[in-house]
């Protein structure tokens, strides 16, 4: 994967960005070093794999991570596309991701590609990404289901009377997740737009 000066790599195979990478997505979405770098380490010839984009001083300018999805194998999960800031605006983004379509279709042998987005969904329309319904990464089916409220049954609720009883009151429930992505019943709830494209 080379084209001028720039080359997509997977990059595991050169294991000398796995810090700059890091360091590079941790800019756009900061997380601790250690759990960045567990999931950097974990690519791999299959998946997940994390291709990275490099120019022609071995610069890193980009990266991308893709990830199976277990009840659609001929597609997988792009996820984590990131430019480095300075470099925005100049097609780089666009590159990587032809590349990294080029890679799925010739090396892995898909059919599809589905991503998730909160605010990109311009970018991926003209690369000819469209809407399409959540679908999960985590193994289970999912049916569509536009965001709601939800409420949740206590498993051991607190007795009514029990103010009036001596002794350390019992902590608060833990905070409900985040409503980002949800599954419950088999159904994603989801703040994001899903979009997919056929390679
Ligand atoms: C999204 C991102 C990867 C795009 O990379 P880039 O190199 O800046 O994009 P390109 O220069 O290839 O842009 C290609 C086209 O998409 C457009 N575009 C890029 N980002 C856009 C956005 N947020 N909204 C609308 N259009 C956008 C460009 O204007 C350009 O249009 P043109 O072909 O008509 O000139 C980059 O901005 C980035 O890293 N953003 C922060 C991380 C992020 O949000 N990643 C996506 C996670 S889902």
């Amino acid at each position: 994967m080379e084209q001028g000066n720039l080359k997509v790599l997977r990059l595991h195979e050169h294991p000398q960005y796995l810090k700059p990478c890091c360091e590079l997505i941790n800019d756009e979405w900061p997380r601790s070093e250690t759990a960045r770098m567990m999931s950097l380490q974990a690519s791999c010839d299959k998946l997940p794999t994390s291709l990275i984009l490099i120019n022609d001083t071995k610069l890193l300018l980009g990266h991308c991570k893709l990830t199976a999805i277990p009840s659609i194998p001929e597609s997988c999960f792009i996820e984590t596309v990131v430019i480095s800031k300075l470099m925005r605006g100049r097609k780089l983004g666009s590159y990587l991701m032809r590349q990294v379509e080029q890679y799925c279709q010739d090396v892995l042998k898909l059919k599809m590609l589905h991503l998730s987005t909160k605010g990109q969904e311009a970018f991926y329309a003209k690369l000819g990404y469209e809407e399409c319904a959540p679908v999960s990464i985590y193994g289970t089916g999912v049916t569509y289901s536009t965001p709601q409220n939800i409420s949740i049954k206590i498993q051991n609720p607190v007795p009514e009377n029990s103010n009036t009883q001596a002794g350390p009151q019992p902590p608060p429930p833990p905070p409900m997740p985040k409503p980002d992505r949800l599954a419950m019943n088999n159904t994603i709830t989801s703040t994001k737009t899903y979009m997919f494209k056929y390679l």
